[in-house]
């Protein structure tokens, strides 16, 4: 058996500040490049910053003088769902949507368009309908707003919330998935046509960090892209209790690395340690290049859907809080164009075995930083087809985090991966893709691959 090994170190680059001390999560720039409001702190590195808005709160001064002076991006809370845009079938309300997007555009800012489909805040009208008729419904709603707002929409939210919560890594049971299982791609395919300029973009929740759910999402992004469905962008609502999830960037760079922009859509926090989590969120998304923007999900505490939980950057008066500091803070130190973390290192390794002994061969892609990886293992099918397969992987000083793609004999030492049902079969010469993430050093996984 011939094994052949190549390692490339791609030193990280660091931005010289008079002595920057190397090992320091973040550099400053200096304090005079420093921008006073969230939206101008975010254009420093390309980034936008938004928020929700309620049509409703337009005419409360504090509110809109905050809106106008820290946010560059809005989303309308409820005024652009399909109860208030088609509250009749065939017929369509755009009043209150329209008078957000004037207000937004009035100010400079841009406009996310939410939510063409969603199985919650259904009209009336359709939560009775099934079946062909629906999807017939469902086709025509998305047509018809995605027009009224052609050429006015920066990214829209095609479609929200359409998987499950838990462990399945599948989609949620709605009148909307009961259609069939393509109508997300028939949604994002009627987008696309009614206005060619917006990002089209799947929103969820709970899909913040690596998981089941966020890797059934993963998994049909990939999926979309391999067969030309236009999906440019996955939105991450981030509604959270206390903490980031740990591996938030490792999530969002996943996602960014299939090909689709990342944003960080209705971003909450409740908790005491609210002010370090806003931080840590910022820098996992100033982290990922392909990370375009966040949004909050509204303005003062008083403004949140998350009544007494008090998950904003302002208070009840429109004070900023701690929350709002630590953030612009974070914004005002990332580094425009490179890498935020000093401490980073990616290395690259690919290891593959004697093509054919097993009918297959398996080659790793490494992503390594100081705690952790994430590798995508390919299978390459040999000169006969495969109709499932096994891979054999090392995990000498690892332990597996999550994963995704193949099913797994455990989390360390040796580790069987096995193909699941809809990448068992791999053409002659063709190949299919897994991975996993884990904590600890992810070298000499040494992955072998055998046909079953
Ligand atoms: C919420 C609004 O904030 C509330 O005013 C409304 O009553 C219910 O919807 N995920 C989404 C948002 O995508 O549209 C939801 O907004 C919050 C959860």
């Amino acid at each position: 058996m011939k094994l052949t090994s190549k390692s490339v170190a791609l030193v990280p680059i660091i931005v010289t500040v008079a002595t920057a001390a190397i090992g320091a999560t973040l550099i400053a720039p200096p304090a005079a490049n420093a921008a006073s409001t969230l939206g101008a702190a975010a254009a420093q590195s390309g980034r936008y910053y938004g928020t929700a808005v309620a049509a409703s709160k337009l005419g409360d001064s504090t509110y809109s003088n905050i809106l106008r002076t820290e946010f560059n991006m809005v989303t309308a809370e409820n005024e652009m769902k399909w109860d208030a845009t088609e509250p009749n079938r065939g017929q369509f309300n755009y009043s209150n949507g329209d008078r957000i997007l004037n207000t937004a555009v009035g100010n400079g800012s841009r406009v996310r368009g939410h939510a063409l489909l969603w199985y919650q805040q259904e009209p009336g009208w359709a939560q009775r309908m099934e079946g062909s008729d629906l999807r017939q419904a469902m086709m025509n709603h998305v047509t018809q707003v995605a027009t009224h707002y052609k050429g006015k929409i920066y990214a829209w939210d095609v479609v929200n919330e359409a998987f499950a919560d838990g462990n399945s890594g599948g989609r949620r049971d709605s009148n909307l998935q009961r259609t069939g299982n393509d109508w997300i791609e028939a949604a994002f395919r009627a987008a696309r046509a009614a206005d060619p300029a917006a990002k089209l973009c799947y929103n969820d929740y709970n899909t913040d960090g690596i998981n089941a759910k966020s890797t059934g999402v993963y998994n049909m992004v990939r999926d979309f892209k391999s067969r030309g469905v236009p999906i440019d962008c996955v939105g991450f609502q981030a509604h959270l209790t206390n903490n980031a999830p740990s591996d938030m960037r490792q999530n969002l760079q996943r996602f960014a690395d299939l090909g689709v922009d990342v944003q960080i859509t209705e971003l909450d926090i409740a908790g005491s340690n609210q002010a370090n989590a806003y931080a840590d969120v910022t820098r996992a998304c100033l982290a990922v290049t392909r990370c375009t923007g966040i949004t909050v999900w509204g303005i003062r505490d008083n403004d949140s859907w998350r009544t007494g939980e008090n998950p904003l950057l302002f208070t009840n008066s429109g004070a900023k809080k701690a929350a709002y500091n630590s953030v612009l803070a974070a914004l005002n130190s990332a580094d425009p164009g490179t890498t935020t973390t000093t401490t980073t290192t990616t290395t690259t390794t690919t290891t593959s075995n004697d093509p054919g002994t097993g009918g297959c061969t398996a080659t790793v892609s490494l992503n390594q930083w100081n705690e952790g990886f994430v590798a995508t293992i390919k299978v390459t099918a040999g000169s006969s087809a495969l109709s499932g397969w096994t891979v054999t992987t090392t995990l000498s000083s690892a332990t597996v985090t999550g994963s995704w793609s193949a099913n797994r004999s455990g989390n360390s030492g040796t580790v069987n991966w096995t193909n699941v049902d809809y990448n068992a079969s791999v053409p002659a010469g063709g190949s299919t893709e897994f991975g996993f993430q884990g904590s600890g050093s992810g070298s000499g996984l040494n992955p072998t691959c055998a046909a079953r």
